[in-house]
């Protein structure tokens, strides 16, 4: 029986989706974890100390006694050691038939891909998700961090558990611990922000091919789920091939391909380069994900038919909009775009309500609840500035002040809706699960 997660604020972050790993990790060079812990509690302001509480330990420790017990072990026998590349690739499919060839796909986002908003996207449409990367070093070390930055549940899957690494053993004894609950184990080679850098993993291993291959073979000579790596595209687009060749030789069973290079930091002002996904895909045997320049599903059908990819992912499109898989387009992404679009039956505030209630059934730490809060309803606070400002002035968070917020938004009279195609129309229907295909 597991000793119940204390309810003392660990992580602190808000102003970037990476700092909770950044006040882990950078502390974490010259001191114990323990230390980093009391002192990055001590340094905090009273609001970030609270919203670093879960928003109910209690249930988390009940969800996750439910979670171990309702998981069943894969079918997938043993590891893949031994087997020749071709038989590699058939079984790499296989497993991606298995889970219904899923093509709309949450994308890892640290602090915001955490199971109350996988379950909210898969409610509208998604198929498969990724959870926020975790750091395989301290999710070894530590339970608290594993028991606040990973949960899920029986509903949760297909299921990408992400890490990132650059120790095959630290890396293997990680993913031993999540892979009863999950699809894939996911090795994150995109990351291409400063803690990367100094933490050294993400997009700054492209610089290091031998150690990538050799976390990528490790997990896959020892693990009974596949591996997958989620890469961002070399400035040469041979580099990027060769690349994608040695993870597939390697043992990934899957690639997700952003198409922006580790310098195109900046999502907006750099476009996605799909020509190099195509090349990836045509050049590989295993099942490829395209990733960037998704907000609608024009956008999807569009990036499947150019690169020929068996799925993408979509991330900073969804936090605004979460059900843009089932067919919703935010009010931006109407203007200029061909069609009849027309107001749909959904706004954001019915999505932040529908978030809250996987909240309080799945426990995520305040902070979380508060980003996705200011990105759902964003365009809602830009109108009603002040009921931003009151939820900026709340040191402690409830689910009574959200809901009421929520109420006080709908009755000062301005609607802002979410809009759908009237191709899409059949894939949204009232109860706003979207049907699975594209
Ligand atoms: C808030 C946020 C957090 C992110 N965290 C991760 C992460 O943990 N792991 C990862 O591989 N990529 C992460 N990313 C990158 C996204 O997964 C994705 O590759 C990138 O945003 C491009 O997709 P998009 O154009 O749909 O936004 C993050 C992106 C955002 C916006």
């Amino acid at each position: 029986m597991k000793s119940k997660i204390p309810s003392i604020p660990l992580l602190s972050s808000r102003s970037s989706c990476f700092t909770t790993l950044k006040s882990l990790m950078a502390s974490s060079l010259t001191e114990t974890l323990t230390l980093t812990v009391t002192q990055t509690h001590h340094s905090n302001s009273q609001q970030d100390d609270l919203d670093d509480v879960l928003c109910s330990d209690r249930q988390l420790q009940e969800q996750r006694e439910e979670s171990a017990s309702d998981t069943s072990p894969f079918g997938l026998g043993s590891p893949s050691r031994c087997l020749a590349g071709e038989s590699r690739v058939e079984r790499a499919w296989a497993h991606w038939a298995k889970l219904g060839q899923p093509k709309l796909i949450v994308a890892p986002m640290v602090d915001n891909s955490e199971l109350p908003f996988r379950m909210l996207c898969r409610k509208y449409g998604a198929e498969a998700a990724y959870t926020p990367m975790l750091h395989s070093r301290i999710f070894t070390e530590n339970e608290k961090y594993r028991s606040q930055e990973f949960t899920t549940c029986t509903e949760d899957r297909p299921l990408f558990v992400q890490f990132c690494a650059n120790d095959p053993e630290i890396l293997l004894e990680a993913a031993r611990r999540v892979e009863p609950f999950c699809d894939y184990v996911d090795i994150n080679f995109g990351c291409p922000q400063r803690i990367a850098r100094r933490g050294y993993y993400g997009a700054f291993l492209m610089d290091n091919l031998p150690l990538v291959k050799s976390l990528v073979q490790k997990l896959a000579l020892n693990l009974h789920v596949p591996v997958s790596c989620k890469i961002r595209v070399f400035p040469d687009l041979q580099d990027t091939i060769n690349y994608a060749r040695m993870l597939e030789d390697a043992g990934c069973s899957l690639l997700a391909v952003h198409g922006r290079t580790r310098d195109e930091k900046d999502g907006k002002k750099f476009r996605a380069d799909w020509e190099a996904i195509r090349a990836v895909k045509n050049a590989v045997g295993i099942p490829v994900l395209a990733n960037g320049n998704i907000r609608h599903m024009d956008d999807v059908q569009d990036c499947l038919e150019k690169t020929g990819a068996d799925g993408v992912l979509s991330a900073e499109s969804l936090l605004e909009n979460p059900a843009l898989f089932a067919g919703y387009r935010a009010a931006e992404s109407v203007v200029g775009s061909e069609g009849n679009d027309k107001e749909g039956k959904l706004d954001q505030t019915d999505l932040l309500v529908d978030y809250l209630k996987f909240c309080e059934r799945y426990p995520v730490p305040w902070r979380m609840i508060r980003s996705h809060v200011h990105k759902m309803v964003g365009d809602w606070f830009r109108v009603h500035p002040d009921v931003r400002e009151d939820l900026n002035s709340q040191s402690k968070l409830t689910f009574e002040f959200l809901y009421n917020m929520v109420d006080q938004l709908r009755e000062r009279g301005i609607r802002i809706p979410l809009y759908v195609k009237d191709t899409h129309e059949e894939r949204v229907p009232a109860d706003g699960l979207a049907s699975r295909n594209v």
